[in-house]
């Protein structure tokens, strides 16, 4: 039987966080194995916020592109393109915005959530409330079964299940009905307690060095309680505790009654995070220095990921204008 299809985007709005690679990334390099995954830079999508300064969205694609190809997407097992080099999504997001009632739209959590929060970005346009039916021609063009995501994404799921529903209710039966795989999420906090977020400036990114995520351990926020090192601490309010939770498996016990007793320094406990952090993450940054070395690689990845892209999504439209009949 052949793999199943697997199909996900990010938009590229920057270098990706820790917080991305556990809530995304880490779960896709384990899909590759498994399924035919296909994975898109949703730059189109990316638009819909940005459209006002389009400067900095070409340097975001090779951004992340090399952030996940340094995180362990291997071309040569799933494939990687970016969404406005296949037009075929384009022409599917117009003839399923034609069959999308408003309403749907309209009462999109997501699309209320966010018109709320960027009140000053000026984001009522007509593409942004057709963001999940763009979202649903992505996923569509390549007739995908599977759809990792995080749980924010379920209504845009859901909304791309009842898209197809409709059409093929209105034209036949062309799609499948994509199921979300809910991404087993590691919570980790910012370097400040808050959640990990750009904006709050409280991240550490897959592109920190060695010896940035040092530093950036060093000033990470610990249980305030504790002022001297007898002081017991209390590891569940506390950012280190949560981090050593990912990346310090067989240590984690101890850590706790140490902390808990006041057996152990926050310097101390701190630089048994920062050494477990770097093993853990140095192949994934050997890995980007790597292809920092040859600048046509990820061109040529993203080429390769086009023209087989490419190639369903034109099998996809051609069975789309039939259905229709929209096909001269
Ligand atoms: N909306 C998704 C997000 O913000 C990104 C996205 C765009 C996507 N197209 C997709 C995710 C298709 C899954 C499938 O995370
Ligand atoms: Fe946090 Fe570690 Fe300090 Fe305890 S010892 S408060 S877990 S940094």
């Amino acid at each position: 039987m052949s793999k199943k299809r697997v199909m996900s985007g990010m938009r590229p709005t920057g270098s990706l966080h820790l917080g991305n690679y556990f809530g995304a990334l880490e779960n896709w390099v384990k899909l590759q194995d498994e399924y035919d995954c296909f994975y898109s830079i949703v730059d189109w999508h990316a638009l819909t916020t940005a459209y006002e300064d389009t400067s900095n969205i070409k340097e975001n694609i090779f951004e992340i592109a090399i952030d996940w190809l340094s995180a362990g997407l291997d071309p040569d097992k799933c494939t990687i393109y970016i969404q406005s080099s296949i037009k075929e999504i384009a022409e599917l997001h117009l003839i399923l915005s034609m069959i999308v009632p408003l309403s749907w739209l309209e009462r999109c959590p997501t699309y209320k959530d966010q018109l709320n929060q960027l009140k000053d970005k000026h984001i009522a346009t007509y593409g942004f409330l057709g963001y999940p039916c763009l979202q649903a021609a992505d996923i569509l063009i390549c007739n995908a079964q599977l759809v990792p995501v995080g749980e924010d994404q379920l209504p845009h799921l859901e909304l791309s299940r009842e898209i197809v529903r409709r059409f093929n209710y209105l034209y036949g039966e062309v799609f499948n009905e994509p199921q979300a795989i809910l991404n087993e999420v590691k919570v980790l906090p910012g370097l400040d307690g808050r959640k990990m977020s750009k904006s709050y400036q409280n991240t550490i990114t897959l592109s920190d060095s060695p010896e940035d995520i040092k530093n950036k351990v060093k000033v990470m926020v610990t249980d305030p309680a504790r002022i001297r090192k007898t002081d017991p601490g209390h590891p569940s309010v506390c950012s280190v505790y949560a981090f050593h939770k990912v990346f310090s498996d067989k240590d984690i016990d101890t850590i706790k009654e140490q902390c808990t007793k006041g057996a152990i320094g926050c310097v101390q406990c701190k630089k048994m995070l920062a050494d477990n952090m770097i093993k853990y993450l140095e192949p994934i940054y050997t890995k980007r220095k790597e292809i920092e070395q040859k600048p046509y690689y990820v061109r040529e990845v993203l080429e390769n990921g086009t023209k087989k892209a490419t190639k369903i999504a034109k099998h996809t439209m051609g069975k789309v204008r039939e259905a229709v009949k929209i096909n001269i």
